[in-house]
């Protein structure tokens, strides 16, 4: 069976990851992300780069054209695409915290928006599934970081409330919460010369930071018939940090 997902951000880390174990799954991916070319280019068999700005409705509307276009309705959406803003809600800057709404929370809803037009114009017997990437900050809020704390628990809400809006269309609508992941947006922020850097947001009882495929792992749960009876949930994928705190002499 052929089927489509489509995943944004996929130039780097959790939907980069994503769409490497989605296509050794067999799947046919469309990675979209900012990054890559105007042009649809084939990267491989099966693989099929696309850019796509999701803070730019246009944008998205046309990359989702040209997908309906080439492949019909995906089987499938990823959200992965975002950015990190950190700061104190009291100093930090306007566009920072607009970014981070634009981005990762209405980029999200709109990227599902354009994926579930496209699966109305195309009924399918077999559930089609939506993938949000949330974030443990939406669930365990920190200081220094509450915009973006914010805008992935409204991700999360959203999530909810899309799951029960498309649940009788056949559409699953569900997130992953991951903790700290090792990826070029942490690696970025983590710099200890960096004024404002990057902190994680607790310590895992796992030993150790998120890798990316740790929660493509889960994403591909959630796109799988294994969850076929699953919607509307958030799932932390945080190695137990959020279970309990752990105090740093311990
Ligand atoms: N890394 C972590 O610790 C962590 C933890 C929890 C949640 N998340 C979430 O995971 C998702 C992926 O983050 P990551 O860690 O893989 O970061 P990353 O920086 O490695 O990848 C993010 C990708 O999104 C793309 N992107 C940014 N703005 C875009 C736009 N306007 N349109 C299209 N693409 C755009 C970037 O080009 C990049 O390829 C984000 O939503 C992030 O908030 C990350």
């Amino acid at each position: 069976m052929n089927r489509i997902v489509v995943i944004t951000g996929a130039a780097s880390g959790i939907g980069q990851a994503a769409a490497q174990r989605l296509f050794d799954a067999q799947w046919t991916v469309v990675m979209l992300d900012v990054a890559f070319d105007a042009r649809m280019t084939t990267r491989n068999e099966r693989l099929y780069a696309l850019h796509c700005d999701v803070a730019d409705s246009a944008s998205i509307d046309s990359a989702f054209a040209q997908i309906t276009d080439r492949f019909g309705a995906p089987d499938a959406l990823v959200c992965s695409a975002g950015v990190l803003r950190i700061g104190a809600l009291a100093d930090m800057q306007p566009a920072d915290f607009d970014a981070l709404y634009t981005v990762n929370t209405r980029g999200a809803w709109l990227c599902a928006r354009a994926a579930i037009q496209s699966m109305r114009a195309q009924r399918s017997d077999a559930p089609r599934r939506i993938v949000f990437v949330g974030s443990i900050s939406g669930i365990r809020p920190k200081v220094g970081n509450g915009a973006y704390g914010a805008q992935k628990a409204a991700l999360h809400t959203l999530t909810g409330v899309l799951a029960a809006e498309v649940g009788g269309e056949g559409i699953l609508v569900n997130a992953v919460a991951p903790g700290t992941v090792d990826t070029p947006m942490i690696q970025a922020m983590s710099d200890p010369t960096r004024t404002g850097r990057y902190r994680p947001s607790g310590t895992s009882p796992l030993g150790r930071v998120a890798t990316p495929d740790d929660v493509a792992a889960v994403i591909e749960f959630y796109l799988g018939e294994q969850s076929n009876y699953v919607t509307g949930t958030v799932l932390p994928v945080d190695g137990g940090t959020r279970g309990a705190f752990i105090p740093a002499s311990a």
